[in-house]
């Protein structure tokens, strides 16, 4: 016990130093002489949905909600603090909501009758408030038509207290609709902020697309994304990109599924749809979610392309969320839906002179997008699914043959839906299917041999959305230390299994500390900060130490699953010439372990990257983010080399070939 304290004290590397031959050790045998399965690079990927405000109060950075008065309470978001819509106002003024006929997609405008500019305001909420730095500026924008009487139009940042801390004026003009811009520097920071708007004169003046963005977007982008989100996102390097879903690509009904169509081109005329998660659950109702769109396709790809994510979209597959309506398409009403799948791949990939590769082109991409993969459905289930993908397959097969398609498997990773779908898509020569699995740590501690069974020659894994539930506190507090390790040790069956797993993504991607429907997540999110979670490093170490091919690792013969609570893989990057391995103990002891590589030699010298802790409730807090964070060092490695495994710890030791 005494020594065992003692290296504890003394870290990673004296611990390696002292070996521990008072220990029982457990041998973990690397052959390094040869691969046994290619890694792909899609092996880490993105899942990202809006769910928790994640796009529209996340990382699409618009500070105003309801901007163009499309919820369906047109006003939800605004308040009129000094306006009575059963009065004449004539102190004050009032906004009225016009509804153009003819408009197939922004259908509503607010036409502002102003009686006494002195006693009228209209202040926006924003989401949950609008978080705004000291030393940013804030780009406001609006369209105007119809001035009559109205000289200026003033924007006011009010702080929690109603204090002003930031103002700017326009003066708009004529009779057309007209885009005026002008920009707020703010003289401090708030988390919680509003935006007020006043007027000077006395008319009449229409409004719409009222909206404030950061300058400093990503990429410093006009409609761009929320530069600290795409950050957390370009760190863990990934793969792939799955967008928009989820739940939401389906839809509570038919009508209101995703339609990536309305999705592109000039963002005003973008169709607002209520987001699923509005009313999913009923103890967390959040009645002002809805979709702006303003993050759409085009933006996910080239969002994609930032990253250097293979873009994967999901579409809906003529089948209503199966947990709600569950509405079908009839089979002899699919072509729709079939057509939106063909035309995203034209929009992705075709030609400029295509109709929708000129879509493209005219939104500033003449370059295709080099789209490779397309989801067909989500979570999707039944004969009824299984129907609907062969059309699609069929249709998109017949026209873009090297077009990867991903299929679905269920909400579930076993039982009658799941047991079902594989069959079916394995009798269809499905390429890749999607399996979805929220559950206990336990779960995924014993399920780090789920792959090694798997058939090698059916189609390939996508472990499209998957996270272990702890069931602790709801909210953040999900995302402990016992949750992510938990996650790591399946994670080396992933990777031990990359000749047939090829995709694999934690789900939901963010969630907004006020405003979140589903915990665990792997982003947490305020205003003005945002944090990885234990369960995103654990992410982060096995994506960026991914490796391109996996070596074969035993103890005593057997794969290395859980025996004394140690569960290791390893790969070769034959690029970089390194061997990486990755080492999860998820006990709360410390652990020996006595290296044995064979097969190749390599420098003494290594790189251990460790991410560990005491106590397995522990999380990553909007307080104290860096809670549990991995931590490298550089460590001396020989062979038949016992080291030790701190406790409840995910470990990459990286060695250089010699
Ligand atoms: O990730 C949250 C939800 O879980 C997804 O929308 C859905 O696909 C799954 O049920």
């Amino acid at each position: 016990m005494k020594n065992m304290n003692r290296m504890k004290n003394l870290g990673i590397a004296a611990a390696l130093a002292l070996g521990a031959s008072a220990f029982a050790q457990t041998p973990i045998n690397v052959d390094a002489s040869k691969s046994i399965a290619e890694i792909q690079p899609t092996m880490y990927g993105i899942f990202f949905e809006d769910i928790n405000f994640a796009a529209d109060g996340g990382l699409y950075a618009e500070l105003v909600k309801n901007r163009s008065f499309e919820f369906d309470s047109p006003k939800m978001g605004w308040q009129e603090p000094n306006s009575n819509r059963h009065s004449l106002n004539k102190n004050s003024g009032i906004a009225k909501i016009i509804n153009y006929t003819d408009s197939s997609g922004n259908e509503n405008y607010a036409r502002f009758e102003i009686n006494d500019a002195s006693g009228y305001e209209i202040i926006n909420e924003g989401f949950r408030g609008m978080g705004i730095k000291k030393g940013e500026n804030y780009r406001i924008s609006v369209m105007t038509g119809n001035v009559n009487g109205i000289s200026a139009i003033k924007f006011e940042l009010l702080d929690e207290n109603g204090a002003v801390f930031g103002e700017a004026s326009i003066a708009p003009k004529g009779n057309d609709w007209t885009t005026f811009e002008t920009i707020i520097s703010p003289s401090k920071s708030a988390e919680k902020a509003t935006l007020r708007i006043t007027f000077s004169g006395k008319g009449s003046i229409d409004m719409d697309m009222i909206s404030m963005f950061p300058e400093d977007t990503w990429k410093g982008r006009k409609n761009g994304l929320r530069k600290d989100l795409v950050q957390l996102l370009a760190d863990l390097q990934p793969g792939f990109l799955r967008f928009p879903g989820g739940c939401i690509v389906e839809g509570r009904t038919l009508e209101k599924r995703y339609q990536w169509k309305k999705t592109v081109g000039a963002v005003e005329d973008r169709e607002m749809l209520v987001n699923r998660w509005n009313t999913e659950f009923s103890h967390k109702l959040t009645p002002d979610y809805f979709q702006s769109f303003g993050l759409g396709f085009f933006e996910y790809f080239q969002l994609s392309e930032d990253l250097g994510a293979e873009p994967l979209p999901i579409l809906s597959c003529g089948i209503a969320c199966q947990y709600n309506t569950g509405e079908l398409a009839p089979m002899e009403s699919l072509d729709p839906y079939v057509q939106d799948a063909l035309d995203l791949i034209e929009f992705a990939n075709g030609d400029t002179s295509s109709k929708w590769g000129k879509v493209r082109t005219d939104m500033g991409h003449p370059e295709p997008f080099n789209l490779k993969f397309i989801g067909v459905g989500n979570e999707q289930w039944g004969q009824e699914y299984i129907d609907r993908y062969k059309v699609f397959a069929k249709a998109i097969k017949e026209k873009y043959p090297d077009m990867i398609i991903v299929s679905g498997s269920g909400p579930s990773p076993d039982g009658e839906y799941f047991d079902y779908g594989w069959e079916e898509l394995k009798k269809l020569d499905a390429e890749l299917v999607d399996e979805h699995y929220y559950k206990s740590p336990q779960w995924f501690k014993e399920n780090a041999d789920r792959y090694d069974d798997y058939d090698r020659n059916g189609p390939k894994v996508f472990a499209g959305e998957y996270a272990a539930h702890p069931k602790a506190e709801d909210g953040p507090k999900e995302n402990n230390l016992e949750s992510a390790v938990a996650e790591a040790a399946f994670m080396t069956g992933l990777e031990r299994n990359a000749d047939v797993v090829y995709l694999t993504s934690y789900a939901p991607l963010m969630a907004h500390k006020d405003a979140w429907q589903w915990a665990p997540d792997l982003i947490w999110f305020d205003n003005l900060s945002s944090h990885g979670t234990v369960n995103y490093y654990v992410q982060k170490l096995f994506a960026n130490n991914r490796g391109t091919d996996v070596l074969k690792v035993s103890s005593n013969g057997n794969k290395l699953i859980g025996q004394e609570e140690i569960y290791a893989t390893a790969a070769i990057d034959s690029g970089k010439g390194e061997i990486i391995l990755k080492l999860v103990n998820t006990s709360a002891e410390n652990k020996q372990v006595q290296l044995n590589i064979s097969g190749s030699k390599f420098k003494s010298k290594a790189d251990w990257i460790s991410l560990s802790g005491d106590d397995i409730k522990a999380y990553n807090s909007f307080e104290n983010p860096k809670t549990i964070v991995p931590v490298e060092n550089e460590v001396k490695i020989k062979n038949h080399r016992t080291v030790e495994l701190a406790p409840n710890s995910v470990n990459i030791i990286k060695l250089k070939k010699s």
